[in-house]
C-alpha cells in the first residue's frame, strides 16, 4: 500500500513537468539467478528511467544520482528513499521477497539440474549378427540423471572390468550407457553380473546373466510346472471322488452277491 502511495506521489509530482507528453511510472520487482545464486531486484522508474532502487546487499533504498535523472525527479526520489529507509517494514518486506526468490530458485534447480532419476538396466547376449563377430555380453543402462555413473562387470562375484563411465545424453534430459564384455573363452557355468553405481540409488543395482535359463525363464517354467501339477492333483482328486461316489451309489440286492 505504502508503495502505491509513493508511486502515486511520484506520478503526481513529476507529471507536471511533462505536460503534453506521455509518462509512465513503474514499480518493478523480480528475480534473476545464475546457478544457485538468486538476486532479487526492486526498481521504481519514471518514464523507464530508474528513480529509486533497492540494494539487497546493503539493505537500503537509493535514489538516482544527477547523471541518471533530472533534478525534479531526483528531489522526489530522495524524499521517497528517505521514507522507505526509515520504515523498517519496507526493508524486511524486501528481504522476504528476496528469500522467496531464493526458494523459487532452489525449487527450480531441484526439479531440473539437481534432480535424480534412477536407471533401468538389462543384460543380454545378442544373436551374432555376422559370422566371426566377437560374442559380447551387453549391459544396457538407461533413463538416469545426472550423467555420472559407474558400470562394472563381475564374474562369479569377483571384479572383471570396472569403470564404464562414458554415458551419452538421450535428448530428454536422461542418459544411457552400454558396457560390453568380451565373451570369448567364457565357460558354461560362469555367472556374469553387471553392477551399476549411481547417485540416485542407495544401493548398487545389479543383474546376473549365465548360460541357459534366465531367471525370468525359470520363473515362467516354475509357474507352468506348478499349474501342471495342480491340474494333475485336481484330476486325481476328481477320479478318486468319482470312484467313491460309484461305490457308495452301488446298493447290492440282498442275497444276490452273498455267494449262495
Ligand atoms: C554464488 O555466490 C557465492 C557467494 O556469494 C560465490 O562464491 C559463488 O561464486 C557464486 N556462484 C555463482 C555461480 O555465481
Ligand atoms: C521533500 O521533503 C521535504 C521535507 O520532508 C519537503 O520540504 C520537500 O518539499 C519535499 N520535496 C518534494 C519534491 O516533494
Ligand atoms: C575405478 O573406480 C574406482 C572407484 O569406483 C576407483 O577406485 C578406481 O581407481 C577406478 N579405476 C580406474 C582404472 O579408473
Ligand atoms: C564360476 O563358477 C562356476 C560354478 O560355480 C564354475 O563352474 C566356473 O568354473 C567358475 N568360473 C570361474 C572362471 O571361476
Amino acid at each position: 500500500m505504502r508503495q502505491c502511495v509513493n508511486l502515486l506521489w511520484l506520478l503526481l509530482c513529476c507529471s507536471g513537468w511533462y505536460t503534453g507528453s506521455g509518462f509512465v511510472v513503474q514499480e518493478i520487482t523480480g528475480c534473476t539467478f545464475e546457478k544457485e545464486n538468486a538476486t532479487f531486484y526492486y526498481y521504481m522508474t519514471f518514464n523507464r528511467l530508474t528513480a529509486v532502487q533497492y540494494i539487497p546487499t546493503e539493505k537500503i533504498f537509493i535514489h538516482c544520482n544527477e547523471y541518471q535523472c533530472i533534478d525534479e525527479i531526483r528531489m522526489v526520489a530522495t524524499n521517497i528513499t528517505v521514507k522507505l529507509n526509515s520504515k523498517p517494514g519496507m526493508v524486511s518486506r524486501m528481504q522476504q521477497e528476496e528469500s522467496k526468490c531464493q526458494a523459487q530458485v532452489n525449487e527450480f534447480w531441484e526439479r531440473t539440474v539437481e534432480r535424480r532419476v534412477q536407471p533401468s538396466m538389462k543384460v543380454f547376449l545378442p544373436d551374432t549378427v555376422f559370422e566371426g563377430s566377437i560374442p559380447q555380453l551387453v549391459c544396457h543402462v538407461w533413463g538416469f540423471y545426472p550423467a555420472e555413473i559407474v558400470v562394472s562387470w563381475f564374474l562369479n562375484d569377483t571384479i572383471l572390468v570396472r569403470n564404464y563411465t562414458n554415458a551419452v545424453p538421450v535428448g530428454d534430459w536422461t542418459y544411457q550407457i552400454v558396457a560390453l564384455l568380451d565373451m570369448r573363452g567364457s565357460m558354461p557355468g560362469n555367472k556374469y553380473t553387471c553392477v551399476v553405481k549411481h547417485s540416485s540409488l542407495q544401493d548398487l543395482m545389479t543383474e546376473d546373466w549365465s548360460y541357459g535359463l534366465t531367471s525370468s525363464q525359470i520363473i515362467k517354467i516354475s509357474i507352468s510346472t506348478l499349474v501342471l501339477i495342480l491340474g494333475l492333483i485336481t484330476l486325481i482328486a476328481a477320479f478318486v471322488s468319482w470312484r467313491n461316489a460309484k461305490k457308495s451309489g452301488y446298493i447290492p440286492i440282498p442275497g444276490y452277491n452273498e455267494g449262495n
